[in-house]
């Protein structure tokens, strides 16, 4: 069975954290966790709950343990999602700064050559990020900024977050089997 790991950092847009964590409660599939102090704050903020609330997660790390699984490449970990991306987590991850067990699992995807998918979020992007994004992807790591497909006509912002979440669904090789696509009835 895919086993995959997901990192809430704290940056904005944790509906999408929800969404694709749904989406992944109806997938055969092994889901860790991982979430930032900051991730826990905004998670909260914007949600009102903590990430032990999540659904689809069944195992969850903690963000200061480099001896938890994630910190090594024997895991095994097929994909990870850093969802939503914080700037700050960006920046850690172009530079190869592992400073808590997210910079981590992710500088061990990369190395490992496995698919590392970065949701990142923030807005106006100034010089650095963009130059961090740069990095990033060069590494090998895909950028994925959270934009809804808009051209599906979802009717609330549950659809919408959803309809991007199928897009990150794409790149793991997801089944999804209600997943409305561009020219397509269902
Ligand atoms: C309500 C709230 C929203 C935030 N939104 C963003 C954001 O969209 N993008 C971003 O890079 N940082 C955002 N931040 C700042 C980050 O949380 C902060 O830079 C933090 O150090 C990131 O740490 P982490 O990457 O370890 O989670 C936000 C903070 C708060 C409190």
């Amino acid at each position: 069975m895919k086993k995959i790991i997901v990192a809430v950092t704290g940056a904005s847009a944790m509906i999408y954290v929800q969404s694709f964590l749904e989406l992944l409660a109806t997938e055969e599939i092994i889901v860790h966790g991982i979430c930032s102090d900051a991730g826990e704050k905004v998670l909260a903020i914007e949600c009102g709950k903590n990430s032990r609330q999540l659904p689809a997660v069944t195992k969850w790390f903690d963000c200061k343990d480099f001896a938890e699984a994630p910190a090594s490449g024997s895991a095994g970990y097929d994909a990870m999602v850093v969802v939503p991306c914080s700037m700050g987590t960006l920046a850690a991850i172009a530079s190869g700064i592992t400073s808590n067990l997210i910079h981590r699992a992710a500088d061990v995807m990369l190395k490992e050559q496995k698919q590392l998918i970065l949701v990142t979020r923030e807005t106006p992007l100034n010089r650095t990020h963009l130059k961090n994004m740069l990095s990033a992807h060069d590494a090998g790591a895909i950028i994925c900024p959270p934009h809804p497909g808009f051209y599906l006509k979802p009717q609330n912002l549950h659809e919408a977050a959803m309809t991007f979440s199928w897009k990150i669904g794409d790149q793991i090789g997801l089944d999804m089997k209600g997943r409305k696509r561009w020219g397509s009835k269902v």
